[in-house]
């Protein structure tokens, strides 16, 4: 079923949660597989969708700060980077708080809450009329590009969910940044906020994944946003039937973006993805810029090329 973001659908969206079901929520990353983060058969339920595994812990979403720290503990690097960049594109990593009330399932048994407060109009409304924490993993089945419309959510969930609010393309257009303040300050998931913004507001470096580290985000395995044919990094030209993606000035089949610009390219890359994976042929890629959001997008375009 479609809902439209209008008060109608807000409210049948918040009324089909409350009844433990699933609706795919717009953010302003990218769409989210929502259910009752405190309802376990829900949260069963969307893993189920996904295909997910079952390790893979999922993000609580909740409408404001005092909201959050419902479920977990609080502390000052959170109230500096909420102040910052919530609501907004940005996950923080804490400990759970006692009596939380969280099935489980959200965190796969660990002792730490993902939570963060999105910045988009209908996920607020939602959020706001549903009056509690939503889990949402992205609207996709596990492994494949990730959802920026609704259509793009009915092309891999249709039958499985109960319902898509439909309030267009999502923003941001990359997932949320991932911070672990449980320790020392880490980059978990390169996302929608840029490590250098986080640096400057903590005033000190994140700890920054290293290969051979235990994978602290549980859901960064390296095959994933998966297209069905294979995908290839760094490419200058396209080569025998390779369709080419591009960024920049560059001769392409289809640009992220002309002008160079990164969050330009943020917006319109799983669009993009999902586009060229209809032709079914091979994808390269032409290089993008490692800094700013080009992390985030490298990130996703590693995942994508990555052996299955
Ligand atoms: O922008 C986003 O973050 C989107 C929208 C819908 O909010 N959601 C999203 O969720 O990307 P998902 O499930 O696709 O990715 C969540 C990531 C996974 O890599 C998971 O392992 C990590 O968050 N995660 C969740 N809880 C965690 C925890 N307690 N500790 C470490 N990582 C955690
Ligand atoms: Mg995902």
């Amino acid at each position: 079923m479609n809902l439209s973001a209008d008060p109608a659908g807000i409210a049948q969206a918040a009324d089909l949660l409350r009844q433990g079901l699933l609706v795919a929520i717009p953010t302003e990353t990218v769409y989210g597989l929502g259910g009752d983060a405190r309802n376990g058969e829900a949260v069963a339920s969307i893993y189920a969708a996904k295909g997910r595994p079952s390790f893979n812990p999922l993000i609580a979403h909740v409408a404001s700060v005092e909201a959050a720290q419902r479920f977990v503990t609080w502390s000052d690097q959170a109230q500096a980077l909420a102040d910052a960049f919530w609501p907004g594109p940005l996950t923080l990593v804490l400990p759970l708080r006692h009596g939380h009330g969280i099935s489980s399932l959200v965190t796969a048994g660990l002792e730490t809450l993902a939570v963060r407060v999105p910045a988009h109009p209908a996920a607020r409304a939602v959020l706001t009329a549903f009056d509690g924490p939503v889990a949402a993993p992205s609207a996709n089945p596990s492994g494949q590009i990730s959802p920026t419309t609704a259509a793009h959510v009915l092309a891999g969930l249709n039958g499985r969910i109960a319902a898509v609010l439909d309030d267009g393309p999502c923003g941001v257009g990359l997932e949320s940044t991932i911070v672990g303040l449980a320790d020392e300050p880490a980059l978990l998931r390169p996302g929608g906020i840029a490590l250098e913004q986080i640096e400057a507001v903590l005033n000190t470096q994140l700890h920054l994944h290293q290969p051979g580290d235990a994978l602290n985000a549980p859901g960064q395995l390296q095959s994933h946003y998966a297209p069905d044919a294979p995908v290839r990094l760094n490419a200058s030209s396209a080569q025998g039937d390779e369709i080419l993606l591009g960024f920049g000035p560059v001769d392409c089949d289809l640009n992220l973006s002309a002008s160079g610009d990164l969050t330009e390219a943020a917006a319109t890359l799983f669009a993009a993805l999902h586009k060229l994976n209809e032709t079914g042929r091979p994808i390269a890629v032409t290089p993008i810029p490692d800094h700013g959001l080009g992390a985030a997008i490298n990130d996703r375009l590693r995942r994508a090329a990555a052996p299955r």
